[in-house]
């Protein structure tokens, strides 16, 4: 293949050496020398977008290891390892309910090698926390969507209450005294104690931990009262029978947990909140990149060890369809619209 100067070279040659006209063909066959060189030149090949990847990439969690977040991410890095042909990477950044790690990522190159698996939560961000570094409906460019989790209201084993009837009367007397454990400001555990006190008026006094796992270990051990969780954190311990299920915040009952009501048929009218994660680029991210991770994550999620596990977690990945840049940007976008009007008047304590 032809570099660029060689080319030049060629026309200086003859123009400069030889007498006579330079013939038509010839031209012709320099021209096309030269634009195979320009196509190659800015196609995907010397930009390496082809030969992608050509080294680890890592998927940053911006929650605490063992969490909800990180078991999905764990489980789909694993297929997409597998047809990507390089380790992909968990890393593990809590913090302010995910916009710290969050906040890592948009400032990673935009170069493939570091994404975000997250969920609604940085929808969220923008409006909870004005001051941040970054602009969340601005900083990422979309890989996909990955699953739709469940959320439950569990609460410690010993807590005086057998139903949600029993525990609202019990919050109720608590005050504001009962505690609720969350991932910090913006993550969904935290959405969701929002949407509840919004719902129902009760007060709780909120415990922020770097993710769902710690505060999971806190209400095995009655450290804390209550919290909202992912049944991919809560579905284990629920059926192990270590902690109580009060209800699933979804619109119907779902199929891992049959006896637990949903918060609508309780009597709360309309509850509704599920813990939609997708991955997430830098802004600037190659398309051809992006299209290659969502192929992989499309394939990923097609894996029979992905579909069995999820299953076991109360979750199913989303369609094919769904996983693709076009969805995501579809979905964060009008979340982003209806969470900013939910939070107009949240408070960020
Ligand atoms: C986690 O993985 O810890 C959760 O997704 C955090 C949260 O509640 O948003």
């Amino acid at each position: 293949m032809r570099s660029c100067v060689q080319v030049s070279m060629q026309l200086n040659g003859r123009r400069s050496g030889q007498a006579g006209t330079i013939r038509e063909e010839d031209m012709k066959r320099v021209f096309a020398a030269a634009l195979m060189t320009a196509a190659t030149m800015f196609s995907g090949a010397s930009l390496g977008q082809d030969a992608y990847p050509r080294k680890p990439i890592t998927i940053l969690v911006p929650a605490a290891a063992g969490g909800p977040s990180d078991t999905v991410a764990r489980l789909v890095a694993e297929a997409m390892r597998a047809d990507l042909g390089q380790p992909v990477l968990i890393e593990n950044v809590g913090g302010a309910g995910g916009s710290l790690g969050t906040g890592r990522v948009a400032q990673a190159s935009p170069d493939g090698y570091t994404l975000l698996l997250y969920h609604i939560g940085v929808s969220t961000f923008g409006a909870l926390y004005p001051d941040l570094r970054y602009k969340p409906a601005e900083a990422f460019d979309s890989v996909g969507l990955v699953t739709e989790v469940p959320m439950t209201l569990v609460g410690r084993k010993n807590l005086p209450a057998g139903d949600l009837a029993a525990l609202f009367k019990w919050l109720k007397a608590e005050g504001a005294g009962a505690t609720f454990g969350t991932a910090g400001v913006g993550a969904v555990s935290d959405l969701c104690g929002r949407l509840l006190s919004d719902a129902t008026g009760i007060k709780l006094t909120v415990v922020p931990y770097q993710g769902t796992g710690p505060a999971m270990n806190d209400l095995l051990g009655s450290q804390i009262d209550l919290m909202c969780d992912q049944t991919t954190n809560t579905t284990n311990q629920i059926k192990a029978g270590a902690i109580k299920p009060y209800a699933v915040t979804t619109r119907e009952r779902i199929a891992i947990l049959p006896n637990v009501p949903t918060l609508a048929e309780s009597g709360v009218k309309d509850f509704e909140i599920s813990a939609w994660h997708a991955i997430w680029a830098p802004k600037g991210t190659p398309e051809p990149i992006r299209q290659k991770l969502s192929g992989s994550l499309q394939k990923a999620l097609k894996d029979a060890k992905v579909i069995e596990r999820f299953a076991a977690l109360g979750t199913v990945p989303v369609s094919a369809e769904m996983a693709t840049p076009a969805a995501l940007d579809k979905r964060f976008q009008s979340e982003i619209a209806r969470w900013s009007k939910i939070l107009a008047n949240a408070s960020t304590k």
